[in-house]
């Protein structure tokens, strides 16, 4: 029998999980709002895919502008993109009325669980995160932030918050995911087993994994965008047009998937079959006997297809700011219920005070 004076605080055991008003399970992953436009490798390897989890999932996507202060963006430069990024999820088929869209910074609880967090991680272990050891090579000045050494757990602290049952997220996420699992079992190991939800290994694969235009083995990032090898969603769609009439081809002339032997080829045809949702065999089928060319001319038109209607969209979402800061606020609001309960959860596990209740309200 329990006899702990706070056996009655929200988010105790019997609680945890599901929430009274959705039995689905629960998803949680987020986007740095660091660009003026999101790629096509984020529209069809995360967008699509978070789209596609929102039926069937308690899905929570997060606009982690926390974390974007870590490459230390000017402030207006950071608010727009916000938007921006907040518009192109919209844009994209996120639908606020079935997930859960909100703003990292909204929510106090993020900075709050990674405090208790950060005590519990061992400084050798955050040193060991390779996007850490990259990201510090390449930074110059004054070098690496301390944020960005304790990045890792502020995103343990966005996925525990909310006991998420499946973090959809690519692979260069594995390790920071592998953390966040590390830590919620050390912390469920020294203060209950059912402290914090750990979260499964399990990493979603993408619809379709895209890669520049240019080098068409490395893959389609924000960060190693090459100006000609990367479709930028919101740019102008001429401009995406010309890019894939330049693309890189292979050696040969057939038009075959084969993603080692023929790896530029083999990106233009997933492209292809991803944009207008149809198999790649169909696809295969459609270009057989005919030429590279004829495949870029195709593609480029389907690019231009997409971006016009997508960026018609994102426009109308940024043209009313209020609108789209009061969805924020109403993600924001439903985020606060369920981490504020998980907050409090481990703030008492932990053996911090609660807060009394003062005696005039
Ligand atoms: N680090 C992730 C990225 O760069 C973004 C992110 C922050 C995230 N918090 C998260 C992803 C929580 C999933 C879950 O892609």
């Amino acid at each position: 029998m329990r006899d702990h004076p706070h056996s009655n605080l929200p988010g105790e055991p019997a609680m945890m999980g599901i929430m009274a008003d959705d039995a689905r399970p629960r998803i949680l992953s987020g986007m740095q709002p660091t660009q003026d436009s999101l790629h096509l490798g984020n529209y069809l390897g995360a967008m699509t895919q978070w789209v596609a989890l929102q039926n069937d999932y308690d899905a929570f996507y997060m606009l982690a502008d926390l974390h974007a202060l870590t490459v230390n963006p000017e402030p207006a430069a950071l608010r727009e993109r916000t938007r921006r990024t907040a518009a192109q999820y919209l844009a994209g088929g996120l639908d606020p009325d079935r997930a859960t869209l909100f703003a990292q910074s909204h929510v106090a609880a993020h900075a709050e669980l990674a405090w208790v967090l950060s005590c519990h991680t061992g400084y050798g272990e955050a040193g060991r995160m390779t996007q850490f050891k990259d990201k510090s090579a390449k930074r110059g000045g004054d070098g690496p932030s301390v944020g960005l050494f304790t990045y890792p757990v502020l995103m343990a602290a966005d996925i525990l918050l909310y006991d998420a049952a499946l973090v959809p997220v690519g692979e260069d996420q594995r390790q920071h995911l592998e953390l966040t699992r590390d830590l919620a079992e050390r912390l469920n190991a020294r203060f209950g087993p059912d402290t914090v939800v750990v979260p499964s290994p399990h990493i979603v694969r993408s619809i379709a994994k895209i890669y520049d235009l240019q080098n068409p083995t490395a893959k389609m990032s924000k960060s190693e965008a090459s100006a000609k090898g990367t479709i930028w969603l919101l740019k102008d769609p001429q401009r995406a047009a010309k890019a894939v009439k330049s693309a890189v081809t292979d050696d040969g002339a057939e038009i075959l998937f084969d993603p080692v032997a023929k790896p530029g080829v083999s990106n233009l045809l997933s492209i292809y079959a991803a944009l207008t949702q149809r198999s790649m065999e169909d696809v295969v089928a459609e270009f057989e006997g005919r030429q590279y060319g004829h495949l870029k001319v195709a593609l480029a038109d389907v690019v231009v297809d997409v971006l016009i209607p997508f960026q018609e969209k994102v426009n109308t979402f940024l043209a009313d700011p209020a609108e789209l800061d009061a969805i924020l606020a109403r993600g924001a609001e439903r985020a606060r219920e369920v981490a504020d309960q998980t907050l409090t959860r481990v703030y008492d596990r932990v053996g911090l005070l609660p807060p009394a209740r003062s005696a005039w309200s």
